[in-house]
């Protein structure tokens, strides 16, 4: 089965899903402020390529959201609970800003001292923040490929209507038309989400002329009900709706957009900078080693970069922490997972990478995260996926321990093979690749079979139904007709049961 190419607009919702989480607002709302801002620039008639610029701009908006986490948390503890009471406040009255700053933002868990500290820090600090953002969210635009306007646009989006933004202090038209769509769309969006539809309209009057321009403010507000109506499928709805050309990526394109996205996700915590490239290396190199097919080589290493998109959905004050969790930080660090997989659940090009992702801290036993799932359903890819991962965050320093050196991390990941919570085999692959002297790893073909058809063939032979096999090792229904037929080829019989008198011969069941 070839997989089908992905489309840029595909891989920037992707983004988006990651990016809302890791502002903490629910899935889709970029996805929402996407589609109101195509509605807003429709009815204002927009040219094509403004109308395009502000599609984009409206998805990326957060796609800087990981940059500098660190100072975030020093300054509010829990970054992630701060977007409500921010974006409720009205940018007319300075005071009930400190307030919100006072009573919202800050860490409300310190001192009494510590936060008058911190409340005068904010005051200048909290823009140096988002300025932040938007710089390495346009240095993400340029590493997928996105055209200097676009990219101008997200250094934009601090600025006001009425110059009393930043980092530029643009004032109106300086500001591109398809930012203040993008602008209005965003904040209509959040705020109609936290506070309903009438103070939705009534804040965005009362910002008209002062943060957003007056003219497209008061085109949402004539029509807002309808704006803000969503479809059942907003995701669909956003990627019917795409203005202009529909780009497809290319190999090369692809390989830069999820070492992009690695970068992304492991920027939120300084210990984690370069953690998901070296575990798509380090998975890359031992898929060779253990000669699967090249397809599944790319895999796993697409795999690696993704690992980790769902972690900057828990707070990098719980990652950062020096301590045990609590039971509470655990649940949410257990999460990181299962939204990996609602991230990449879709589109068709991606689920395959999602659910090998996702699965990077299952164990055999069953006892690993987010599914708990057991060895039956963890395919060779994921199994050699959650070896390299866990061998490479060992040798990497965490809050809470020192790094392990790479002698210590192999005794480590030796003892839980052995405990049959890793797989030896893919254990073995790991350390070779990783350098380390092991026993052969080469893995003996069974009648020149690939660790995937002899999947197929063992779950054939019990008698399972194609479908029911594409279920079980989460593939699709053609990947399982495609390995049949080979292994049909291969032991020259053309009956199901005669494969399966063969998986018996040679002891594959
Ligand atoms: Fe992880």
């Amino acid at each position: 089965m070839t997989t089908p190419q992905l489309r840029l607009a595909e891989l920037v919702t992707v983004l988006s899903l990651a990016t809302d989480i890791g502002v903490g607002i629910p899935m889709e709302m970029m996805l929402a402020s996407c589609l109101v801002s195509v509605r807003l620039g429709e009815s204002l008639r927009l040219g094509d390529n403004e109308l395009r610029e502000a599609y984009y701009l409206a998805l990326l908006r957060h796609a800087g959201c990981t940059a500098d986490s660190p100072h975030a948390v020093e300054l509010m503890g829990d970054e992630l609970g701060t977007f409500r009471p921010w974006i409720g406040a009205s940018p007319r009255q300075p005071l009930q800003i400190m307030n919100v700053i006072w009573r919202g933002i800050i860490d409300q868990s310190k001192p009494t001292l510590k936060r008058v500290e911190l409340f005068l820090r904010s005051m200048s600090e909290l823009p140096l923040v988002a300025v932040a953002r938007c710089e390495v969210a346009q240095q993400l635009a340029a590493r997928l490929d996105f055209d200097s306007r676009v990219q101008a646009g997200l250094r934009q989006f601090g600025e006001r209507w009425d110059g009393k933004g930043f980092p530029q202090k643009l004032k109106g038209d300086a500001i591109l038309l398809s930012v203040r769509v993008a602008q209005v769309a965003h904040d209509a969006v959040i705020l109609h989400h936290f506070f309903g539809a009438e103070t939705t309209v009534a804040a965005m009057r009362e910002r008209a002329g002062v943060t957003h321009d007056p003219a497209i403010a008061e085109a949402f507000c004539g029509r807002a009900a309808s704006m803000l109506e969503m479809p059942r499928s907003l995701r669909e709805e956003v990627l019917a709706c795409e203005p202009g050309p529909r780009r497809l990526l290319n190999d090369a394109q692809m390989e830069s957009a999820t070492r992009a996205l690695a970068d992304f996700a492991d920027l939120q915590t300084p210990f984690s900078t370069g953690h998901s490239p070296a575990v798509g290396a380090l998975a890359e190199e031992a898929g060779q080693r253990c000669q699967l097919p090249d397809s599944e080589v790319t895999l796993l290493r697409r795999a690696g970069h993704l690992h980790d998109i769902g972690r900057v959905g828990i707070s990098a004050q719980i990652w950062g922490k020096s301590g045990p969790l609590s039971e509470a930080d655990w649940e949410r660090v257990r999460l990181h997972p299962y939204y990996a997989q609602r991230i990449l659940a879709q589109p068709q090009a991606l689920a395959e990478l999602g659910m090998v992702a996702c699965a990077h801290h299952e164990r055999l036993d069953g006892s690993g995260y987010h599914r708990n799932l057991p060895a039956n359903m963890l395919t060779p890819v994921m199994r050699l996926l959650a070896a390299a991962e866990a061998y490479q965050a060992m040798i990497e320093a965490r809050p809470y321990r020192s790094a392990l050196s790479p002698v210590q991390a192999a005794d480590e990941l030796k003892r839980e093979a052995r405990a049959g919570r890793l797989d030896g085999d893919m254990v073995n692959a790991v350390l070779a690749a990783a350098g380390h002297r092991t026993p052969e790893v080469r893995r003996q073909r069974v009648a020149d079979l690939t660790e995937r058809e002899i999947e197929v063939l063992r779950l054939v032979a019990r008698g399972l139904t194609n479908l029911e096999i594409a279920a079980q090792l989460i593939i699709s229904r053609k990947t399982v007709s495609r390995h049949l037929e080979s292994i049909y080829g291969k032991v020259n019989v053309s009956t199901r049961a005669a494969a399966t008198y063969f998986a018996m011969q040679h002891h594959i069941i």
